[in-house]
């Protein structure tokens, strides 16, 4: 594992809206060099850039319909080269959004492999063997294209599944994962990702990483091998770049397929999930950390200490604030419960990754769809740096804005909370501060909780010589966890020691070290 990354703190950036240095009312690399002083000086010394090349946007980006192109709207490619050079001026690092699993239905690759003529992108997707026949058991579409075939999705009707083969292919058109097309893929994936290394980016976020090999079994075994050769050939090469996996499943990405990071994500109902959104086709809400909830702290941790203890001395299993697929996690939880949860994933294992905005409590908006958002639309709106026009995201009239901005009364802004400082900005960097100067925090294989228990509220783990802990309810909790050689370092809210216990007051955090 790349040195940095032990200490990684990332902010994710959604390029479209995070600052717009020319006036068209989209952001761009110049607004994003901008801006990196203040990321910098937040606590954060990684960034994660969502995608930046030339697509049609019918899925923000996601949509690649050339991998070595970047969009025109974001600025030109010796913008994006000073970025990274103005990024590691700072001492800090920049993932790309690497999308292997499908392309553009704009691809050049996709136009050659819809052909009838057979040609050498025929078989770069996945295809039948006639327009009537069905790709049994995924999403398919037939009818689109001159060649007799259907084929299938990875995720929109735009994106076409990139062909990386099957794991135990069952039908004629379904071809073995080491098909010589198939390897064909892995080395377009491979060169991909060399040509942006070179460039100077330090590595990716690996969109919808569990989904190359199709027909794969339960643990992903297929996807794994290809993975594991792709990262083999692309570290042979840049054996310093750094691979995150959207996948949630670290025993795969990090023990078998050789990522060094796996995103904790938000799926409905998990564990994640419970924390700090909780939200169902009812509107109930019983989120941990708001103060009202009957939840414990187990319910996160059934699900994620097995998967910790998987990869426990190999990787690191990220939590996050949220990211541009979900919904801000201002819009379950008040300023004090995010106090409350941000310090709990800041002060946990794995590289902590923060999306823009939620520093401040940025809200969510109910938007209509844009670019393929849907209900994510709403949680990709332009950063609120300060009070003047458009919160200071740009100069373009309020109509020509990317997406509108938060209008309603009470939007939160940089420059304000700066100001105050009992703000939640001030107390995401106090936490990353300490996360910075604590170096057992840093260490990603020290985590042994404390007190944990059902029906019970207050939690308390230990990393090292430093505690950890929380009550989230709105009574005072005893918990009990002997602080006697202890002493507080960083706290919100408070508590009182007592013979071998210690009372957190309601809604508090204690960090303490020995
Ligand atoms: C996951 C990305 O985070 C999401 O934004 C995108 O729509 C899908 N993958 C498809 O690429």
């Amino acid at each position: 594992m790349p040195e940095w990354l032990k200490t990684a703190i990332f902010y994710e950036i959604y390029p479209q809206s995070f600052k717009d240095s020319n006036g068209d009312g989209i952001g761009d690399f110049n607004g994003i060099i901008e801006k990196l002083d203040y990321i910098k000086d937040l606590g954060c010394n990684a960034i994660w850039m969502n995608p930046c090349y030339d697509s049609p946007f019918k899925d923000a980006g996601y949509d690649v319909r050339d991998y070595k192109k970047v969009a025109e709207r974001y600025g030109t490619i010796e913008d994006l080269k000073r970025l990274f050079a103005e990024v590691h001026r700072r001492g800090m690092h920049i993932l790309l959004d690497l999308v292997p699993g499908h392309t553009s239905e704009e691809h050049e690759w996709f136009a050659q492999s819809g052909k009838n003529e057979v040609n050498e992108y025929s078989n770069r997707y996945i295809w039948t063997d006639s327009w009537f026949q069905r790709a049994e058991g995924f999403p398919y579409i037939a009818g689109e294209r001159e060649r007799d075939g259907a084929y299938i999705i990875n995720y929109f009707k735009c994106q076409p599944a990139l062909n990386y083969g099957f794991l135990n292919p069952k039908e004629q058109w379904q071809k073995p994962i080491e098909h010589p097309d198939c390897l064909a893929t892995r080395a377009a994936m491979v060169d991909v990702m060399c040509y942006w290394l070179k460039m100077g980016c330090d590595g990716f976020r690996v969109d919808m990483a569990d989904s190359l090999v199709k027909g794969d079994d339960e643990v992903k075994s297929g996807t794994c091998r290809v993975w594991s050769d792709i990262i083999q050939q692309v570290q042979a090469k840049y054996p310093n770049a750094a691979l995150v996996s959207e996948w949630n499943n670290p025993a795969s990405a990090i023990g078998m397929a050789g990522f060094q990071m796996d995103f904790f994500l938000d799926w409905f109902g998990n564990g994640y999930n419970l924390l700090m959104r909780d939200y169902d086709k009812t509107g109930r809400d019983d989120s941990f950390f708001k103060k009202e909830s009957k939840r414990s702290i187990t319910n996160f941790l059934e699900e994620y200490l097995p998967k910790y203890e998987a990869i426990r001395n190999k990787g690191l299993y990220c939590l996050i604030t949220g990211n541009h697929d979900m919904i801000r996690a201002a819009h379950n939880l008040d300023e004090r419960e995010l106090k409350l949860a941000y310090a709990f994933l800041f002060t946990m294992p794995g590289a902590p990754f923060i999306y823009y905005g939620d520093e401040i409590g940025m809200r969510y908006q109910n938007l209509p769809c844009k670019e393929g958002g849907y209900t994510r639309t709403g949680s990709r709106t332009p950063m609120q740096w300060d009070g003047s026009l458009n919160y200071g995201f740009s100069e373009a009239e309020q109509s020509s804005l990317y997406l509108p901005v938060d209008m309603e009364e009470g939007a939160p802004t940089v420059e304000a909370q700066q100001k105050n400082a009992d703000s939640l900005y001030h107390t995401v960097r106090e936490l990353l501060r300490v996360r910075k100067e604590q170096t057992a925090f840093s260490a990603h294989d020290n985590l042994n909780i404390l007190f944990a228990q059902k029906g019970r509220r207050g939690f308390a783990y230990q990393r090292g010589n430093l505690i950890f802990m929380c009550n989230p309810s709105k009574s005072v909790e005893k918990l009990p966890v002997d602080l006697t050689e202890y002493e507080q370092i960083f706290a919100v809210g408070g508590g009182t020691k007592e013979n071998g216990g210690y009372t957190l007051d309601a809604q508090s955090f204690v960090i303490c070290r020995k």
